[in-house]
């Protein structure tokens, strides 16, 4: 009648550690960043409370205050101070990413990671160049071949800045091969990249538009970005990424995407990273703001769950606070 096999033999505190099949550590995470082009001061970000954007000057102290939590990689993300058709400042050798950059890498051991899309440098806030008429038909799209020139672009240009890792997250067929190819040419043959192999077209991102000024004018991303209703799709995202050349594949969303992760992690000998979003991240907040959850016990949960599904590296908002506390 009673029960021979007792799993809560294994649950009492002496022995719980040491049969814990998943770890987070500060080592595991990466921080995002923003540097701000328009501004002299820190602009609290209001839908991602404790992030701001930073002025140019501010980037090293930030990217300090990071690493003094014990994380030392980071994440960069760019508001520039002009917006065009074409996201020319993506790529421009004076950049606010690029500005960054070499004074980030100039002056810290940190490991920085370039993000490389052109929605944050678009004035019609998409991931690419548009067609002509797509602002008159929102059913038109990104061109897929001529935005490959741009990211190839945007990547050898943070590259030649300093930056270790690529991260291309424009979600364009190609982008992979293009950027390595590139990267290759100009003797960058040590920068790695990130590929955002499987990133689906998600409202979590909601915050992040925000914080990056990056919402695209008109339509929407669903036609490059993934139906959040596609499992096998991902494989073959992921497939052709690790094709191409990407030394680590990332989902994102994280936590609504936890098949996708657990997924890749076995198809793949590649590490796998997942993006902890903005929305996950206001989410926990304005709940625990409320007082109905607590803040850094679900938030550890949230990234203990994303290991446990199989990620190597986590980027997340909650990178800092987390950290402190491991
Ligand atoms: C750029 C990019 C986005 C995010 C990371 N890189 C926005 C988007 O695709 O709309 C979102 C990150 C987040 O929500 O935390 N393409």
């Amino acid at each position: 009648m009673y029960p021979t096999d007792r799993p809560r033999r294994l649950r009492t505190d002496g022995i719980r550690p040491l049969v814990s099949e998943s770890s987070l550590s500060a080592s595991d995470l990466v921080a995002p960043v923003f540097v701000d082009a328009t501004t002299d001061e820190r602009v609290p970000i209001e839908s991602m409370p404790g992030h701001d954007r930073v002025p140019v000057d501010e980037a090293v102290e930030r990217v300090e205050e990071v690493r003094e939590t014990g994380v030392e990689a980071v994440i960069l993300f760019g508001i520039p101070e002009a917006k065009d058709a074409r996201g020319t400042r993506a790529y421009a050798d004076d950049g606010v990413v690029q500005r960054a950059l070499r004074r980030i890498t100039a002056e810290t051991d940190a490991y920085i990671i370039g993000d490389v899309c052109l929605c944050e440098y678009t004035d019609h806030g998409h991931c690419g160049v548009i067609e002509e008429s797509a602002e008159s038909d929102p059913t038109l799209t990104v061109r897929n071949d001529e935005t490959l020139d741009l990211l190839v672009e945007t990547a050898v240009s943070q590259a030649d800045a300093g930056a270790d890792m690529v991260a291309p997250s424009a979600m364009t067929d190609g982008q992979v091969r293009a950027i390595r190819g590139a990267l290759d040419d100009a003797g960058h043959e040590d920068v790695a990249l990130m590929s955002y192999a499987a990133k689906y077209e998600s409202a979590f991102y909601g915050p992040f538009r925000d914080a990056a000024d990056g919402a695209p004018a008109f339509g929407d991303r669903r036609h490059y970005q993934m139906d959040p209703a596609n499992r096998r799709e991902a494989l073959r995202e992921a497939r052709l990424d690790a094709e191409e050349g990407a030394d680590v594949l990332m989902v994102k969303p994280g936590l609504p995407y936890l098949d996708i992760v657990s997924d890749l992690r076995r198809e793949f000998d590649r590490p796998i990273a997942a993006y902890n979003v903005s929305g996950e991240y206001a989410m926990l907040h304005a709940a625990a703001e409320k007082g109905w959850l607590d803040l850094e016990t679900v938030a550890h949960e949230s990234l203990v769950s994303l290991k446990r599904a199989g990620a190597d590296l986590i980027v997340t908002y909650f990178a800092e606070d987390l950290a402190d506390r491991l």
